[in-house]
C-alpha cells in the first residue's frame, strides 16, 4: 500500500440511480454481502485519508446512517438542488474545508484552515474498484507531481461515458468530454473516464469555483475541472487500467448481478489458490468477510455469508447456506441452513438441519436430519440425530436425544430454558416441557411428556398405559385388507369367521356401541419399566 495518505477522499453518492427502479438508494444495494457504498468506503479507508467525505442527497438519511455505521468518523456532505458531479464535489469541499478550519481553530496552531494536498474523488457505485488500484493512482499523482490524475480504461463500447481526450505529443489529458456533448470524432475515442481522480486540493478548489452549467445536461460537471487545471498550467495525466471491470459503474440490476458474479468468481479463485477446494465455482457464493482455511472443501450449491468462518478439513455442502456461522476443523455440514451458530470440530450437521442463532454444537456432536435448533448448547459428543426441535436448552456431553423429541420452550407468553446433563438418554418422541432439568446419567422413556425434573441416574416416564383390544379390526373392519392380513397371520382361513379371544369378546360386548377404539377401555397393568 502507498506510503502517501490523501488529505481527503470524497465518495459521490448523491445520485438518484433511477435505473435501479428501487426504493433502496442505489449505493445501498449489495454485492458479496457488502453495499456498493461499503465497497467504496473499504477501498477509500485503506488509503488512510485524513478525512473521508460522502456526498448525499437521494435517500440521504438511509445513506447517512449506513455510512456512519461503516465509518463512524465520516463527514456527510449534503448536495443541494443543483445537479451534477461538479456540484457534488463543491459541496464536499465546502464541508471538508469547514472541518479543516474547525480542527485548526481547535488546535490553535494557526495552520492552514483548509484542506491541502491530494484529494481523491470516486463514485459510490463502482464496487470492484480496489484499494490497490487507488493506491497506484495516488502514487502516480504524487511522484509525477500532477495537478490532476484521472483513472481511465479502454472499453469496446464507450457509449454514455465521458471520453478522455489526450494531447497528441505528450499523451497528457487535455480535457474530458461527456458523451452527450461530444462530436462524432470525439465519440470514436474508446478511452473513458472512470469517475475516479486525484486532484491537488488547491487546483480542485480553483477549478470548482469556475464551473458553469453550459452543457447538454445543464449540470455542473466535475470533468470540466480537467481543462481548467490544464489552462492554469497544471499537469493532468491519466492512469489507464487494463481491466475495465475494476472501474465499471452499476446503473441497473443487470450490471449489479454481472459484477456480483465476477466479484464472487475472483474471490473463489483467490480461495482456491489459498488451498480451498471449490467443487463448483458457478454455484458457490462467498461473501467478502468470509474466512476459509486451507483444505476446506465447498461442495456445489454452497453459500457462505456474512462473517462465516470455516476451519481446515471441514466439508460444507452440497446445497448449504451458512450466515455468520463458525465451522470448526473437520466438521461436516450437509444440505443445511444455519445462522449465528458454531459447529464444533469434527461435528456432523445435516442433511436438512436448520440451525438458528445461538446454536452451539460441541466437538464430535451431531445435529441430524430434520432437526431445528435455537439458543441451544449441545455438548461435545452429544447427538440430536433425527426430527427434533431443541430451543432454549443446554445439553451436556455424551448425551443422546431420541428421534422426534421436542424441547417445549414456549408457554404461549414466555420462553423457558431446559437443561440436560451428561450421558443422558432422552427416549424417542419426548416432549420436555421447559423449564425442566434432566440430571446426569438419567433416562426418559419413549413417548414421555417430561414436566418435572428427572434426578441424576433416574428414569423418567409418564406414558399412558397401552390398551389392546383383541380382534377389533376383525370385527370392525371385517372385509378390509387389514382384516384379511390379520386372519392369515392368526393362522385362519381368510373366509373363516373371525376368531376372538374370550377377553376380546368381553371387551367388544361391553363397548359395542362405540366404533372408536379410543373410546374403549381396558384394565391394563403398569408399563414395563
Ligand atoms: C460520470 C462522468 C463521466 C464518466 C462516468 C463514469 C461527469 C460529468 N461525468 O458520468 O465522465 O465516464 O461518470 O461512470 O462527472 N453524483 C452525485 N451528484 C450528482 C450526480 C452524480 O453525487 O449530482 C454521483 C452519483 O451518485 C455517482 C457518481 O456521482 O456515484 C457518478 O454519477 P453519474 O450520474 O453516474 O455520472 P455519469 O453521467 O455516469
Ligand atoms: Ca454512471
Amino acid at each position: 500500500m502507498t506510503a502517501v495518505h490523501p488529505a481527503a477522499v470524497v465518495v459521490l453518492a448523491a445520485g438518484e440511480g433511477t435505473r435501479m427502479r428501487s426504493a433502496t438508494p442505489k449505493v445501498l444495494h449489495t454485492l458479496a454481502g457488502r453495499s456498493m457504498l461499503g465497497h467504496a468506503i473499504t477501498a477509500a479507508s485503506a488509503l488512510q485519508p485524513e478525512r473521508l467525505a460522502v456526498v448525499v442527497r437521494h435517500g440521504r438519511d438511509q445513506v447517512e446512517a449506513h455510512a456512519l455505521e461503516l465509518a463512524p468518523g465520516v463527514l456527510i456532505a449534503d448536495q443541494d438542488d443543483i445537479p451534477g458531479t461538479g456540484r457534488a464535489v463543491q459541496c464536499a469541499m465546502s464541508s471538508l474545508d469547514a472541518a479543516a478550519a474547525a480542527a485548526a481553530a481547535m488546535a490553535g496552531e494557526g495552520g492552514p484552515a483548509r484542506v491541502f494536498g491530494p484529494v481523491v474523488v470516486m463514485a459510490g457505485d463502482v464496487p470492484m474498484l480496489d484499494a490497490g488500484t487507488l493506491a497506484e493512482l495516488l502514487d502516480a499523482h504524487v511522484s509525477d507531481r500532477n495537478a490532476v490524475t484521472v483513472l481511465t480504461t479502454r472499453v469496446s463500447d464507450p457509449t454514455g461515458y465521458g471520453r478522455v481526450l489526450r494531447e497528441p505529443g505528450t499523451g497528457d489529458v487535455a480535457r474530458i468530454v461527456e458523451h452527450r456533448d461530444a462530436t462524432e470524432a470525439e465519440r470514436a475515442v474508446d478511452e473513458i473516464n472512470s469517475s475516479v481522480y486525484v486532484f491537488d486540493a488547491d487546483v480542485l478548489r480553483a477549478g470548482l469555483a469556475r464551473l458553469g452549467r453550459d452543457n447538454a445536461q445543464g449540470e455542473v460537471y466535475l470533468t470540466d475541472v480537467i481543462a481548467l487545471a490544464r489552462a492554469d498550467g497544471g499537469a493532468v495525466r491519466a492512469v489507464a487500467v487494463d481491466d475495465p471491470m475494476l472501474v465499471e459503474g452499476v446503473n441497473d440490476r443487470v450490471a449489479l448481478a454481472r459484477l456480483a458474479a465476477e466479484m464472487n468468481r475472483r474471490m473463489l479463485v483467490e480461495w482456491m489458490l489459498a488451498g480451498v477446494t471449490v467443487a463448483d465455482p458457478a454455484t458457490t457464493w462467498v461473501d467478502v468477510d468470509v474466512e476459509l482455511e486451507p483444505d476446506v472443501t465447498l461442495l456445489p450449491g454452497t453459500q457462505l455469508l456474512g462473517s462465516t468462518q470455516v476451519a481446515a478439513g471441514a466439508v460444507v455442502g452440497p446445497d448449504t447456506t451458512l450466515r455468520d456461522v463458525v465451522v470448526e476443523a473437520g466438521a461436516q455440514v450437509v444440505r443445511s441452513h444455519g445462522t449465528g451458530a458454531r459447529i464444533g470440530a469434527g461435528a456432523v450437521v445435516g442433511p436438512f438441519s436448520y440451525l438458528r442463532p445461538g446454536t452451539d454444537l460441541g466437538a464430535d456432536g451431531k445435529i441430524g436430519a430434520y432437526v431445528e435448533t435455537k439458543a441451544a448448547t449441545i455438548g461435545a459428543h452429544s447427538k440430536v440425530p433425527h426430527l427434533s426441535y431443541v430451543g432454549d436448552a443446554t445439553i451436556g456431553e455424551y448425551s443422546n436425544v431420541g428421534a422426534g423429541t421436542i424441547f417445549v420452550n414456549y408457554d404461549g407468553v414466555t420462553k423457558h430454558h431446559s437443561t440436560v446433563g451428561d450421558h443422558v438418554r432422552i427416549g424417542s418422541d419426548n416432549a420436555l416441557v421447559a423449564p425442566v432439568e434432566i440430571g446426569d446419567g438419567a433416562y426418559t422413556g419413549a413417548g414421555s411428556v417430561i414436566r418435572r425434573d428427572v434426578p441424576p441416574g433416574a428414569l423418567g416416564l409418564n406414558t399412558a398405559p397401552q390398551r389392546t383390544i383383541d380382534g377389533w379390526v376383525l370385527r370392525r373392519r371385517e372385509n378390509s385388507p387389514s382384516a384379511q392380513a390379520a386372519r392369515l397371520a392368526l393362522g385362519e382361513h381368510a373366509d373363516d369367521p373371525p376368531a376372538l379371544s374370550p377377553q376380546a369378546i368381553a371387551e367388544l360386548r361391553s363397548h359395542s356401541a362405540s366404533g372408536d377404539p379410543q373410546a374403549a377401555t381396558t384394565d391394563e397393568g403398569q408399563p414395563r419399566a
